[in-house]
């Protein structure tokens, strides 16, 4: 059976006590291990909030938010932030050490570990993102792609079991991005790490095993690609697979009339 690693219950949240509204409303939501949920809505509709409450920047008003077994608050939020790795947008301004591997180092800083088991974790980290050859570089002179590698490493170094991308992936070119989420693909199978993902790529949120939709503080829609997709009523542009697949019934041929995953349309297509 799957594992849960993170459930949200009945979770709301005001920045400021005067608020009629609330800023999240009322959010539930599970995550199992290895899983891969994406987080999509406008802007405005909560998801960074969300993210803060996750690692415990801010404490939830009501409801509760558990990970790893631990419910969040004032006392345990330093441990749940071994659990939970956030990501965002501009790396720049998270980097502390003067190379990259002091920097991932600089990551660990916090928990006590060998000489020796720190660097074999800096390796692996710096391998699996694929960065081993830079790890003598002065991270502040990397390409944006690499950047985001080096905070990804950071996190990774501390083997947490979820790693949280509040739009991380915004600000790198398509090549980049796409080669980053494939590394996030392999990071997944290969340490059944969850990822939470907050994007606006409807083609990163492709990959998602489940997506949540919010609006207004609220969750609004949830399901797989398949369900949320098929039942797009927030019109949100669609992944490039499902704009193929629709390009494709325009064009004449026929079609399955359901959503279909990369795999699905590529063994469709050559069958
Ligand atoms: N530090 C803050 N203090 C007060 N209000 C905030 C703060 N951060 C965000 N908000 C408000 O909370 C709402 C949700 O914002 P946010 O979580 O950043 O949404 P999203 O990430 O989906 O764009 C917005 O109305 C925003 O103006
Ligand atoms: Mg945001």
């Amino acid at each position: 059976m799957a594992k849960t690693i993170l459930e949200v219950e009945n979770l709301s949240f005001r920045y400021d006590i005067r608020q009629e509204i609330e800023t999240l409303q009322d959010v539930n939501f599970s995550v199992n291990r290895g899983e891969w949920v994406a987080i999509i809505g406008h802007n405005g509709s909560g998801k960074s909030t969300l993210a803060k409450l996750l690692v415990g920047l801010f404490i939830p008003e009501k409801g509760r938010i558990c990970i790893a077994d631990i419910e969040m608050n004032e006392l345990t939020k330093w441990e749940i932030r071994r659990h939970i790795g956030l990501i965002f947008q501009n790396p720049e301004n998270q980097f502390i050490g003067t190379t990259v591997q002091d920097d991932v180092a600089f990551a660990l800083e916090n928990i006590n570990l060998s000489y020796e088991e720190m660097s074999l974790r800096i390796d692996e980290a710096l391998q699996t993102v694929g960065i081993s050859n830079l790890r003598l570089f002065d991270p502040s002179r990397l390409s944006g792609g690499q950047k985001q590698r080096v905070a990804i490493a950071g996190i990774l170094a501390l083997k947490p079991d979820i790693l949280l991308l509040d739009e991380a992936l915004v600000m790198l070119d398509p090549r980049s991005r796409r080669e980053l989420i494939s590394t996030l693909k392999q990071i997944k199978s290969k340490d059944n790490t969850s990822i939470i993902s907050i994007t606006h790529d409807m083609n990163e949120v492709a990959e998602a095993d489940y997506i949540l939709v919010m609006k207004e503080g609220r969750v609004v829609n949830r399901g797989t690609p398949k369900q949320v997709f098929s039942n797009n009523t927030m019109k949100f542009e669609y992944p490039i697979v499902e704009q193929l697949r629709r390009e494709l019934i325009k064009h004449g041929k026929k079609m399955p009339d359901k959503y279909m995953t990369e795999k699905e349309l590529v063994k469709y297509l050559w069958k």
